[in-house]
């Protein structure tokens, strides 16, 4: 892998492979894309209601201006940035961004996150898809009405009673695992067609699809009125203030929740979930941008759907619809903190009760799978582009060889299905704590390492608009101390209660705990490995210098080379 074998050299454009968006849309709904999905539909209405409701607004909107906006910003930059010296993977633009042999490796979690998150993700949007057959066919309008008898569908459809989901019994694939299959090839075609034939097309027309269905099913919730004249109380203006009125104890002031570091991590891991901030994607996405491509008014663009999706749409309808129907009463905690029990317990409970609800309940479920897919799409073009230009690559084999990893990590969230605990690990500690472990070494790298001045420089070629200057002393000072602050919280608060649960589960499920951790560790030394093998061949082929740190970065195409031997 390490020889110096020039003629193995790819071919270096404009950026690692010379693929470009086909047009300043494409990338921006590509891009919010990515953003809105089952984040915003699922999690976030539950992470609000728990979180003091209308409160929790103020320490998501701070959360939004200091880390969600400015770290956007930063992956736009230099993502373009390592794009135009040839790379389109985190570890080759972390390489770019700081000429120093470890960098590539911070690049490793930016794969691991997409990847990590993909392999229980896709599972939950085929659960969206099946939904939403099961609606178009009728075969939800069959059970009863109860609450209850939805949790017990979901609970079997997804095997929460026991493990070894798949080999249930010889009784062959289990519907969830079929609607699995097809998901997971559904994704891996478009990825395969490539960058705009693949990604943009498909987000191009599942966009602005899913926001219309999301305004239909917006519209019929806020017309509801007071649907059973026998519980006036079940309205839709105490709906809405149930979701959105300040949530106190008796003799507490609306500000008491605020001191609560737990509401602050919870308003700062919705805003990365929700924008796909910390994931590597907008990094990779940005690689494929013109040199001269606006970033910073098509990144506030891409949030700003996003946030329309998640405050706008998903906040009105979710816990409203289930208030109005089902009580307040229904809406536990352990129904809102769940980031998916919410949609498929109760949310089909609501539409059988709802006139016309088979027709908005298959629209809403495929808005979901919609909003889903372009999300999944995104986590997995990151390791293609490695795959492709850290081992040379095709389509094809980098394709079958990222399957081949994703449905490893799919069959165990599949088969260690019991209350979705395998699931659930995977959310954890890749969907939240490498999350915030890669924000903040992005953070720190532009602030402290490329530092605050060419950054600007780099973001301002070719803006639409200018970051305005507080931004810059945000992103030194403000957002590295603010995710500091709250990871150390999260420490402190998360990770001792995480380990009494733990230790407090029966022995199988905490051999699932471990068995998925065991996973979660070989993926990073998986990666890093990887990252290795590409670095070495990087320097053979003179994309990076043989001894770090050293000034020419990359070789241009056409310029001599010397094979990385000098
Ligand atoms: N940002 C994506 C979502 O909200 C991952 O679901």
């Amino acid at each position: 892998m390490a020889g110096n074998d020039n003629s193995r050299l790819p071919e270096l454009r404009s950026n690692g492979s010379g693929e470009n968006w086909g047009s300043r849309i494409g990338v921006i709904l590509a891009v919010a894309g990515s953003a809105v999905g089952l984040g915003n539909f699922l999690r976030f209405p539950g992470q609000a209601t728990l979180n003091g409701g209308g409160v929790f607004m103020i320490p998501y909107f701070i959360s939004l201006l200091l880390l969600g906006i400015p770290i956007c910003w930063i992956e736009w930059t230099i993502g373009r940035h390592g794009g135009s010296k040839g790379f389109n993977s985190a570890p080759g633009i972390f390489s770019v961004l700081w000429r120093h042999p470890f960098s590539k490796y911070f690049g490793a979690l930016a794969l691991i996150v997409p990847v990590g998150i993909y392999m229980y993700y896709v599972y939950v949007e085929a659960w969206c898809l099946a939904y939403a057959w099961d609606y178009f066919t009728g075969t939800m309008a069959q059970y009863p009405k109860e609450i209850a008898a939805y949790k017990e569908h979901f609970d079997t459809f997804v095997g929460k009673h026991d493990n070894g989901f798949l080999l249930r019994n010889g009784a062959g694939l289990q519907k969830s695992v079929v609607f699995l299959v097809i998901v997971f090839i559904i994704n891996f075609i478009f990825i395969y067609r490539g960058l705009t034939r693949g990604i943009e097309l498909f987000c191009k027309w599942a966009m602005p699809i899913l926001i219309l269905f999301g305004v239909v099913v917006l519209v019929r919730v806020l017309t509801l009125g007071t649907p059973d004249p026998a519980r006036p109380e079940a309205n839709i203006n105490n709906a809405l203030g149930f979701m959105w009125n300040p949530k106190t104890a008796p003799g507490e002031s609306i500000w008491t929740p605020l001191t609560n570091t737990q509401v602050w991590l919870a308003a700062a891991g919705q805003i990365f979930f929700s924008l796909s901030v910390g994931f590597g994607i907008v990094l990779n996405y940005a690689s494929y941008l013109r040199k001269d491509d606006d970033v910073i008014l098509s990144g506030l663009t891409a949030t700003s759907t996003n946030e329309f999706c998640e405050v706008c749409l998903a906040g009105l309808i979710t816990i409203p619809a289930a208030f109005i129907f089902l009580g307040a009463a229904s809406l536990t905690p352990e129904v809102l903190s769940s980031s998916f029990e919410l949609g498929f317990k109760a949310l089909p409970a609501v539409f059988a009760r709802m006139p016309a609800g088979s027709f908005f309940g298959a629209l809403w479920f495929f808005m979901l799978f919609a909003a889903a897919i372009t999300s999944s799409l995104s986590m997995l073009q990151p390791a293609i582009a490695f795959l492709e230009e850290g081992f040379g690559m095709g389509r094809k084999l980098s394709v079958t060889c990222l399957g081949m990893i994703t449905a490893v990590g799919g069959l165990l969230v599949v088969y260690f299905s019991k209350d979705l605990i395998a699931l659930d690990v995977l959310d954890f500690w890749v969907g939240t704590v490498c999350i915030f472990l890669l924000a903040t070494i992005q953070v720190i790298l532009v602030g402290w390492v490329f530092g605050i001045e060419r950054t600007k420089q780099e973001a301002s070629r070719g803006a639409a608009i200018r970051i305005p200057g507080v931004f810059w002393f945000v992103i030194k000072y403000v957002s590295p101390l603010y995710l500091l602050i709250i990871f150390a919280g999260w420490c402190y608060q998360a990770v001792p209660r995480y380990i009494k649960n733990v230790v407090a589960m029966n022995a199988d499920d905490r051999g699932t705990v471990l068995l998925m951790l065991t996973f979660v560790v070989v993926l990073l030394v998986f990666f890093g490995l990887l990252v290795n093998l590409a670095g070495r061949n990087w320097r053979a082929w003179g994309k990076l210098p043989v001894r770090e740190p050293e000034e020419a970065l990359p070789v241009a195409a056409g310029q001599s080379n010397t094979g990385g031997r000098q």
